[in-house]
């Protein structure tokens, strides 16, 4: 990372964590170039950034300012609360009758689990398809069924590496999106009946799967902005029978918590101690805002209890459904189960998919886009802080597209769903994120489309929804 990202880093952490409030003044380049020992030029250029992040603006002859979207900011939400130690799962139904009641195309989509369409390349990387496939041998189609396009797997790789974490090939595994990587590593861990450990709130998905293989969930409380409580797994792992956990580690869904390094080290210390595998859900790590993409636990695995579960399909290719694990010590069993179930996902797509990440621009793809949603957030925290109860909370994640709302406890957002849907705006219900359907009073709204006059009406009307419970 060069001196001047790091220095924007640094500023962007005050933003986001209040200490530069909205309108103040960022210190001059003159001042913050003596001060903290950099040259003018790098301070410049960090300037230059945390404007195109959306986050300072420039006022003539005056200098560098906070941006003012809002004159007041909405609180965080605090730790989530204490919770039964083992759980049935059973919200399937519920999952489903909400996620059919968001499929209306013309509604302002804040429920939607995906950002635009119009921030993908998918004109390029239909180029790389039409390229690819013209190409590719007919013994190619058939021959690399089983653990993936090698060109991928090697592309993958590579992005490991570049981040800072090893892998053998022999490790990965391409699915057919991460949902089929969770999937198989759940199975390959678990009989009908075990306990699991997953976060509170929890992504719906994950509820849905324990229910699928009669599983039980041992729920553990996540910290809005830290992650996962380690002090209430510890006690979880030493007093039961725990098969496996299931967490994201960075950007995290629904809260958007991100655990630090020394957090991370510390659960997988633990999970060694315990021998107790985790498959860590990682689909949003390449959204991060800062420069220095996030660690994952896998990481620091030694021993291979890691099953790192990853995705394009919410940074570069949604629909083409291509996701991998690198599963540690459980990549053969994965693959074997993957043989006896889907085989592979399609030859085709994954072959452009390397192709893209070969010669496509990735990176100048994932800036835009990671530049994009920064300033996304900014503008939905700026509105909801216009609109919205001043006793409402609200987290602030250093990337990802989802804000997680806490609303005063007498709103009730399935109902608030039912009443935002007929003013045509869609949301994501607290209760589908919970395996004993808690978080009556929040919701998940997604800022992953550009932000325009109807998405600021669809706010204030949400706003005057919200006050009227
Ligand atoms: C946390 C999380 N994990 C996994 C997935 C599934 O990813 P994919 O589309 O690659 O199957 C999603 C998609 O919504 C997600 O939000």
């Amino acid at each position: 990372m060069k001196r001047y990202e790091k220095f924007a880093d640094e500023i962007a952490d005050l933003i986001r964590s209040g200490v530069l409030a909205p309108g103040e003044k960022v210190p001059s380049v003159r001042h913050a170039s003596r001060t903290y020992g950099v040259s003018p030029s790098t301070v410049f250029q960090a300037y230059y950034l945390l404007e195109d992040r959306g986050l300072i603006q420039a006022r003539p002859r005056s200098g560098y300012f906070v941006r003012e979207h809002a004159r007041r900011r909405l609180p965080e939400p605090e730790i989530s609360p204490r919770l039964s130690e083992t759980t049935d799962v059973d919200v399937s139904e519920l999952v489903f009758s909400v996620l059919a009641s968001l499929r209306d195309p013309h509604t302002v989509p804040f429920g939607s689990a995906f950002p635009s369409p119009d921030l993908f390349p998918l004109q390029r990387l239909a180029r790389s398809m039409a390229h690819t496939v013209r190409e590719m041998p007919g013994r190619e189609v058939v021959a690399e069924m089983t653990t993936g396009h090698p060109d991928l797997r090697r592309q993958i790789a590579l992005r490991y590496m570049v981040s800072g974490v090893m892998l053998s090939l022999n490790e990965l595994v391409i699915t057919t999106g991460a949902m089929e990587a969770l999937n198989l590593c759940l199975q390959v861990v678990t009989q009908p009946g075990d306990l699991v450990a997953i976060e509170a709130p929890a992504f719906y998905a994950t509820l849905q799967v324990l229910e699928r293989l009669k599983l039980k969930a041992v729920e553990i409380p996540v910290h809005p902005r830290d992650g996962i409580d380690l002090g209430t797994l510890e006690s979880r792992l030493s007093s039961l029978p725990i098969k496996a956990c299931w967490f994201m580690s960075s950007l995290q869904n629904p809260l958007g918590a991100s655990m630090c390094e020394g957090n991370k080290e510390k659960l997988y210390a633990l999970l060694q101690h315990h021998q107790v595998p985790l498959i860590e859900d990682d689909v949003y790590a390449e959204l991060y805002f800062n420069q220095e993409p996030p660690k994952p636990v896998k990481s620091h695995d030694r021993d291979g209890w890691i099953m790192h579960c990853g995705s394009f399909s919410k940074s570069l290719a949604p629909g083409y459904r291509i996701g991998w694990v690198a599963g540690g010590r459980y990549a053969e069993q994965i693959s074997r189960l993957k043989l006896m179930t889907t085989i592979s996902p399609s030859v085709p797509a994954q072959a452009a998919i390397a192709d893209y990440l070969q010669h496509g621009g990735y990176d100048r793809h994932l800036r835009k886009l990671r530049h994009a949603l920064e300033r996304q957030q900014g503008e939905m925290l700026a509105s909801a802080a216009r609109h919205f109860p001043a006793s409402t909370r609200v987290t602030r994640p250093s990337g990802g597209y989802f804000l997680w709302f806490e609303f005063p406890e007498r709103v009730d957002s399935l109902q608030l769903l039912q009443l935002a849907l007929a003013q045509g705006i869609s949301l994501a219900p607290g209760p589908i994120f919970s395996a004993t359907r808690r978080f009556r009073n929040c919701a998940r709204l997604n800022y992953g489309h550009p932000w325009d006059e109807r998405s600021e009406k669809a706010m204030e009307l949400l706003g005057r929804i919200v006050k009227s419970f």
